[in-house]
């Protein structure tokens, strides 16, 4: 470890991120009684240009006035390159209920755009009186936003989470694909005349895991678009988890109960995680720096391993 502690982030759970388009007011109710840990109202992509006025205002109404529980509540503003954001950042912290918890920022390209929403944000808060500071999420999906991932990772306080969005990504870096996340049939490799996948996301992934590790910030999976494509959500999810992300968006109710259960630690990981640390602790009382678990070294970076899962699984209340 550096000098400096890494920073934890914030203590959580963020297994599943449910959107809906903040025109269709109707699945609001459903999306509150839903199990994701994260509500999206989305005023961007979802929502057509002449409808952005009336779902400012049924998302407002909805924040007030519909029971949210326990989830971590959040709008996803328009991206700073069109006329909408402004007015999106400006009505919501004017009118909408204190029960607002954060805001996500998409197509982030550097750190100054999360300058310029935060001035406006703060700005517009403090003349409001809002006791609650709202948090700040944000979506790499462009080319500028993985060259300048670790900079937009260390941009703001409000920072609470960072997802990857494959679809306006692929789109920005001229991938030739039109289908969101998931396997891409062109790419492959083969080797001795069998084909297999590797994982066209891996790089951008593991840069935005890295960014938000080193700065306290949730990484997240974004979109995985087929919906009718169970095990290719499970499979996507799956890599991400291993990768060290904490949660996938839901683009369907369905996608909730699927991304829960990859991003919960499964019963085995944490009895295994838990007799790893009671083998290390054995270790230290004989003195000695690592020991051997069913036949593989475990050491004390072994412990750290376990404790990630074990502090996943208590804070969601699985342990
Ligand atoms: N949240 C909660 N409930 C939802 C929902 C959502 N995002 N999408 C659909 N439902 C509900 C439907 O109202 C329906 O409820 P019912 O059984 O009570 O009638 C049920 O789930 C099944 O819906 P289904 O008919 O399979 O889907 P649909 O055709 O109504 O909608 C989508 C499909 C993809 C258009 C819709 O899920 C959607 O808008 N998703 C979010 C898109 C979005 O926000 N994109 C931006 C981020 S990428
Ligand atoms: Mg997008």
């Amino acid at each position: 470890m550096s000098f400096r502690i890494q920073p934890t982030p914030p203590a959580r759970p963020n297994r599943c991120q449910l959107f809906g388009p903040g025109s269709r007011s109707a699945i609001f109710e459903k999306m509150a009684a839903s199990a994701a840990d994260v509500i999206n109202l989305d005023l961007e992509d979802s929502v057509a240009p002449d409808d952005k006025p009336q779902a400012r205002k049924s998302i407002i109404e909805a924040i007030g006035d519909i029971d949210w529980g326990t989830k971590h509540l959040s709008v996803r503003i328009n991206g700073l390159d069109t006329p909408y954001w402004y007015r999106d950042v400006v009505e919501l912290l004017e009118n909408a209920a204190e029960r607002l918890d954060q805001i996500m920022i998409p197509k982030v390209g550097n750190a100054a755009d999360i300058y310029a929403v935060d001035a406006l944000v703060t700005a517009v808060e403090t003349a409001a009186g809002r006791a609650k500071k709202i948090g700040f999420e944000v979506i790499i999906e462009s080319a500028a936003g993985i060259a300048h991932v670790e900079e937009i990772a260390a941009s703001s306080p409000r920072l609470q989470a960072m997802s990857l969005g494959a679809a306006d990504f692929a789109a920005s870096m001229g991938m030739a694909t039109t289908g969101i996340g998931g396997t891409q049939e062109n790419y492959y490799m083969i080797h001795e005349g069998a084909k297999y996948w590797p994982d066209p996301w891996h790089w951008a992934q593991a840069a935005i895991v890295a960014a938000c590790r080193t700065h306290g910030v949730l990484p997240v999976d974004g979109p995985f678009g087929d919906f009718s494509d169970d095990d290719g959500f499970v499979a996507q999810a799956r890599r991400s988890a291993t990768l060290g992300m904490v949660g996938k968006w839901a683009i369907h109710p369905k996608q909730v109960a699927l991304a829960n259960t990859v991003f919960t630690p499964s019963e085995a990981q944490v009895t295994e995680a838990r007799e790893i640390l009671a083998a290390m602790e054995q270790a230290k009382k004989d003195g000695a720096g690592a020991t051997v678990y069913k036949g593989r070294l475990v050491d004390i970076a072994s412990i750290k391993q376990a404790e990630v899962i074990v502090r996943q699984a208590e804070m969601i209340g699985a342990a």
